[in-house]
């Protein structure tokens, strides 16, 4: 399978594409302790094309001012920047409509936004909201939080050794006192990609809301809110080629119509008096104060470059890649994987019998390639695993079949030098 892959690599059409976007990306070019940077830490954030570089510059030299706001010209095109941008999530994302898409600042705060609003309405003490043992901790503390203040309690849905969700005993979990379900749609640690599908019908079956954490999810594979029929889903803008600061949360607009606003300020009201305030209708309701206006332009831009790639072509390079570092890593004495789900997105998490993680990344961060080792925020994940922290390398679409060569050839040297 080695050679094939090899010998395809050059006269691919799909890698000649590949080879062409990537020069898009600038960053790529740069070297790392004298050695060509090889990016594998995609999962944390991933690089950014020219074009969103550009808008965003284009931005602040030419269009910045506050949006919402002035009936000044340049007020006026940057409001329709920042609304055009929520049009093209919401059309990205298959929602019904704009008013369905609310900027945040990443992921974190979408869910500590939702997890704080659904409190006040759905949760009483003694409910139930359930999650699974492979969420980030973005996905648990602001949960937990909620927990502390009204007296629910968390479940949560095992995972088998494979690292998919144990559907059997997860679904024992779901009773009448399940008001949330709280998913990853693909873990960061593992890769793993939920079948969503049955844990929402569940989680709907039992009268409670679905919310899906996708910044896992939405580099990899097209995601439709409407066919999900998931009540929330979530992502950050950094993970998606786009800028750092830059969150979405989308809500069913039925939902969004009963919650309360999140946080008070400018821009989310219709009237103020000091005996009583009138809140605006959503998005505004939950986007107090001046938001992210350079940051959301720039993850518009980035939606159109990722589109203009497309999910086929990104699909099939990250898959390529994927299983050439599996089969690869699989030839390296003493590895072990850790999990081995059905499905999974372009990412891996392995240990070396006796070096530690950060040792693997110090040497590798020597050899100019960049992986992330950790818990990668997802402890629980690690304790079932009974490992303090993995190696995680993660790719995107602009990475190579000879970058991943020249990281296993760099794990090789890793295990020489620690002397085994
Ligand atoms: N959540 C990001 C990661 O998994 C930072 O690396």
């Amino acid at each position: 399978m080695s050679t094939s892959i090899t010998s395809e690599r050059n006269r691919s059409p799909l890698a000649d594409r590949m080879l062409s976007w990537r020069d898009d990306f600038p960053i790529l070019r740069e070297r790392v302790h004298g050695k060509p940077l090889v990016y594998f830490d995609n999962a944390a954030t991933t690089q950014k094309p020219r074009s969103v570089i550009r808008v965003m510059t284009e931005y602040f030299e030419k269009q910045n001012a506050n949006v919402h706001r002035g009936v000044h010209s340049l007020s006026e095109v940057a409001t329709t920047l920042y609304e055009e941008a929520r049009k093209t999530v919401a059309r990205f994302l298959q929602a019904g409509s704009p008013s369905e898409i609310i900027f945040t600042r990443g992921t974190t705060e979408s869910i500590n936004l939702i997890a704080q609003v659904l409190g006040q309405v759905v949760i009483r003490p003694g409910d139930e909201i359930i999650l699974s043992e492979l969420e980030h901790h973005s996905n648990i503390v602001p949960w937990q939080l909620l927990c502390e203040k009204t007296g629910a309690h968390l479940r949560v849905i095992p995972i088998l050794e494979s690292g998919d969700l144990d559907a059997e005993a997860g679904s024992r979990l779901f009773g009448p006192k399940t008001r949330i379900l709280a998913l990853a749609h693909v873990s960061n640690a593992l890769g793993t990609v939920n079948d969503l599908a049955p844990w929402i019908r569940l989680a709907h079956e039992r009268g409670a809301l679905a919310v899906i954490d996708g910044a896992q999810a939405i580099p990899h594979l097209p995601v439709d809110v409407a066919a999900l029929d998931c009540d929330f889903y979530v992502f950050s803008g950094h993970k998606l080629y786009g800028p750092t600061g830059i969150g979405v949360l989308y809500g069913k607009s039925v939902w969004l119509e009963r919650l309360p606003p999140w946080q008070g300020g400018g821009d989310m009201i219709t009237s103020v008096t000091f005996q009583k305030t009138q809140y605006a209708a959503s998005p505004q309701r939950f986007e107090a104060g001046t938001p992210p206006i350079a940051q959301a332009i720039g993850l518009a831009e980035a939606i159109r470059y990722l589109e203009a790639v497309g999910y086929a072509d990104i699909q099939s390079q990250e898959n390529r890649i994927t299983e050439y570092v599996l089969q690869r890593l699989r030839e390296i004495p003493g590895i072990h994987l850790i999990g081995e789900p059905r499905e999974r997105a372009a990412i891996v998490s392995f240990v070396l019998d006796g070096i530690h993680p950060h040792d693997i990344g110090t040497v590798l961060d020597q050899q100019g390639i960049a992986v992330r080792a950790g818990h990668h925020c997802a402890m629980p994940l690690m304790e079932h695993y009974r490992v303090p922290a993995t190696v995680r390398a993660s790719f995107a679409f602009y990475n190579t079949l000879n970058e991943v060569d020249v990281m296993i050839e760099a794990l090789g040297k890793t295990v020489e030098l620690f002397g085994r």
